[in-house]
């Protein structure tokens, strides 16, 4: 699915995979900046100055602002026609660089967006749908990663990128892993924010879930971790998305003992080969299979494409599928064996991708996209997958649909135990991809329009009250009709339109956290969690 263009983004250059963090848990108020030299006095960026190196900050005047920016954008939608970018850009080598900025924004009016990995859907973390000034926060420079393999636990910085992750684990002990998104280049910060799921979902959960420690700079500019911050607030951030409770500097992870050798396949399927009785079976099959296997499906055009990550060798995975999905007719032929990091670079760059591959930081998808996402919690009939084939998947714009089945450890937890509230009874998550290759009008008309169409005929088989969507697969449509024109769209009110449908039961106390870390709302996108009223 992915189109490359040249206009994509500068590279940014890859640091070592394996560091050491300095220091770990510090936690204090930011210095009151002092000087201004550079620039004019009182505003945002002498304040920034005097104690941020002059390098690390870009105005839109600076000769590389335009390369900054562009370098982690991953939604080529908002990357040439992008309104409401930002004033100014910094680029924190430390988190007391990071406590600066938010000091000098909170003094001088300036809000500030954090950006991590660069892939918010909807491009939240360096752009503005509204009129108001704003700085990025860009942590691309902090990226260290120490793994402590006797202690099975690692400590990560936002800006870190899921394959710099999972390489340092594998480096430090191949009998580790972590459970997180399958795209090596998505952003630790934003990720786990959001909770982040992959191919080990059913075996370890969400990212989030397996988070024990984080540093974060809290909307007055203090530094806190887990015993500082208070449990509430540390529920918050493992799932309630990004950027509403400050900026998470570094994240402490449980890692998870894996095999040496794991299994990959991919058996595509077409219509005419029985794609559409193998998804009816498949829906109630997957999340009832050991945790030890996921199957997922990517289905587009005539196909449906069976893909698997096994904790084990073929020779066990043979009889299980023999016994349990005898109809996908996977035989020995079909197994890949490798180990688990090697696994990442197979799934997502395919079969010649080398483990060093998965630290390539543009190596991502590149396309102009517009992303949706549901929840199945009930098999969807034959009929219907029929319809889907027939009439959607040949429309002009036509994209994609990945189903990731649930079920075992990521269904376990109590829906309040995270803000991720899509536990039990949860078949399958969908995400709806469209996609174009070229920008403008012309291009995005009719997969736009594809998209909204398909994803209002599914209404009647996905989750009701509310019908909801995963905060990672960012969507501004959600509450649109709901939300009055003009209303502001983090009010309280008019936030439960998506927010409810993001974190159900759980946005009211998202709220009620907001309101206790950050009262006046500093911290604001067009989806992050407004306070709860008094
Ligand atoms: P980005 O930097 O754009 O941040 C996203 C949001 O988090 C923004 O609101 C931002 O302000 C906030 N944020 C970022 N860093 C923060 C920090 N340090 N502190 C506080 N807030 C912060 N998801 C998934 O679960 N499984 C998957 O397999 C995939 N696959 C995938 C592939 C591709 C190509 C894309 C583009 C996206 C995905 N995703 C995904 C979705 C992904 O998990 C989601 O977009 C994350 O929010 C991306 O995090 P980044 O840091 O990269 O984004």
């Amino acid at each position: 699915m992915a189109t490359t263009t040249s206009r994509a983004v500068a590279l940014v250059l890859l640091s070592c995979a394996v560091v050491f963090i300095s220091s770990c848990c510090g936690v204090g108020a930011a210095k009151a900046p002092k000087r201004a030299k550079l620039f004019k006095d009182n505003d945002f960026l002498s304040c920034l100055a005097s104690g941020i190196p002059a390098r690390l900050l870009y105005t839109r005047a600076s000769p590389a602002y335009g390369e900054v920016l562009n370098s982690t954008i991953r939604n080529l939608r908002y990357l040439s026609s992008m309104a409401g970018k930002p004033l100014y850009i910094v680029t924190p080598t430390g988190e007391e660089q990071i406590q600066a900025a938010v000091v000098c924004g909170r003094r001088h009016n300036v809000r500030i967006r954090v950006r991590s990995g660069g892939h918010d859907y909807e491009g939240l973390s360096y752009r503005s749908e509204g009129p108001e000034q704003f700085a990025v926060v860009d942590l691309s420079k902090m990226r260290k990663v120490y793994v402590h393999g006797k202690a099975r636990t690692a400590w990560v910085d936002s800006g870190a990128q899921l394959g710099e992750l999972y390489y340092a684990i594998a480096k430090a002990s191949p009998k580790l892993a972590f459970p997180a998104g399958v795209c090596p280049t998505i952003g630790v910060g934003g990720h786990f924010s959001g909770g982040g799921f992959g191919m080990l979902l059913r075996k370890f959960g969400l990212a989030a879930d397996n988070v024990i420690d984080v540093k974060v700079v809290d909307p007055e500019g203090k530094l806190q971790d887990r015993k500082s911050m208070g449990e509430d607030y540390f529920w918050a951030i493992r799932g309630g998305g990004g950027e509403s409770f400050g900026i998470v500097v570094s994240w402490k992870l449980d890692l998870f003992p894996v095999p040496p050798t794991v299994t990959v396949f991919q058996i595509p399927k077409s219509v005419k080969d029985g794609a559409i009785d193998l998804l009816t079976k498949w829906q109630e099959l997957a999340p009832a299979l050991p945790e030890d296997l996921m199957i997922r499906v990517m289905a587009q055009g005539q196909r449906a494409m069976f893909e698997a990550l096994y904790l084990g060798t073929c020779t066990t995975l043979l009889p299980l599928m023999s016994s349990r999905f005898p109809e996908l007719g996977m035989n020995r032929t079909h197994c890949n064996e490798m180990s688990w990091v090697q696994s990442i670079a197979f799934i997502h760059l395919g079969k010649r991708a080398t483990v060093k591959d998965i630290l390539n930081r543009t190596s991502s998808i590149h396309a102009f996209g517009k992303y949706k996402s549901d929840y199945v919690a009930q098999p969807i009939g034959k009929s219907v997958w029929e319809t889907i084939y027939r009439d959607w998947f040949t429309k002009p714009g036509a994209g994609v649909m990945i189903m990731d089945p649930y079920g075992a450890t990521i269904s376990a937890p109590d829906e309040s135990a995270t803000p991720f509230p899509h536990r039990k009874g949860v078949l399958y998550n969908i995400q709806y991809i469209s996609f174009w290759s070229a920008d403008g009008a012309a291009a995005s008309a009719a997969p736009i329009k594809w998209i909204r169409d398909f994803y209002a005929f599914m209404e009647p088989y996905v989750t009701k009250n509310p019908r909801q969507a995963y905060v990672n697969y960012r969507d501004l449509d959600l509450g649109v009709n709901e939300v009055a024109a003009g209303a502001n769209v983090s009010s309280y009110s008019s936030g439960k339109a998506w927010g409810e449908r993001y974190f159900k039961g759980n946005f009211e106390r998202l709220a009620a956290v907001k309101a206790k870390v950050d009262p006046t709302d500093y911290f604001r996108n067009e989806q992050s969690i407004p306070p709860l009223p008094a």
